[in-house]
């Protein structure tokens, strides 16, 4: 029979140095350096599981439409996407940050229509919903952190980890809006179909997330 292959897509960036760690605790390990390579799809010491390295943004993507078996992704691109087309059997815990609201030092309460610039809106939106306030949109893809020195907005939504951008920029966390992690997700149709070899990676990353 031929083995079940699955592929695994992990997110690039920052995630992907804590992420490698758990795979090769878990007995997966690509069969070259990630980091150092341009490629996109890796092979692994293990003949039925490959790897790919896309934007945290794009795993959910993969993931839901089935062109990736399981996917390491921030939860804050799963709040961003929406929770509903795969599942989220896994909190890693690792890549440990907040989304917050932040704006300049000098601001006190926010008031009126403000304008809110970020990469995550569909977040932002629920936010601001939750609380009965009308913000105005302006979306985003980084560097957030000028748009209020530059006018082009009141207030941000980003990510905070030390903290250091926003100070650096002027401006001072605010609100709390969701505490973010890595966690694995996993198509549905997959977690049916390759069950036996899902199941057992999970549950080998499940003990090395025990043994952090
Ligand atoms: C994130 C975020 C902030 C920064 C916060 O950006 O958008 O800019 O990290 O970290 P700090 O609180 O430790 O200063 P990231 O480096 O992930 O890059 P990006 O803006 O391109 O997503």
């Amino acid at each position: 029979m031929i083995p079940t292959k699955i592929l695994i897509a992990l997110t690039k960036g920052r995630i992907l140095e804590e992420t490698l760690p758990l795979f090769e605790a878990a007995g997966v390990v690509p069969n070259e350096d990630i980091r150092q390579s341009r490629k996109l799809l890796f092979t692994t010491n293990l003949e039925n599981v490959d790897m790919i390295v896309i934007r945290g943004a794009d795993v959910p993507t993969y993931v839901e439409f089935g062109s990736a078996d399981l996917g390491v992704v921030g939860k804050d691109f799963i709040l961003e996407y929406g929770c509903e087309g795969f599942y989220e059997p896994l909190d890693l815990q690792i890549a440990k940050c907040r989304i917050m609201t932040a704006s300049p030092l000098s601001d006190t309460v926010l008031s009126g229509r403000v304008k809110v610039a970020t990469k995550f809106p569909n977040i932002a939106k629920r936010y601001f919903a939750s609380k009965g306030k009308q913000i105005e949109l302006v979306k985003l893809n980084g560097a957030l952190e000028l748009a209020p020195s530059l006018g082009l907005a009141d207030a941000i939504v980003d990510i905070v980890d030390t903290g250091k951008t926003l100070q650096a920029n002027g401006l001072e966390p605010k609100e709390l809006i969701a505490d973010i992690s890595s966690r694995v997700i996993v198509n549905k149709a997959s977690m049916k179909i390759k069950n036996t070899i899902i199941s057992e990676i999970l549950e080998k990353l499940r003990e090395a997330v025990k043994a952090l």
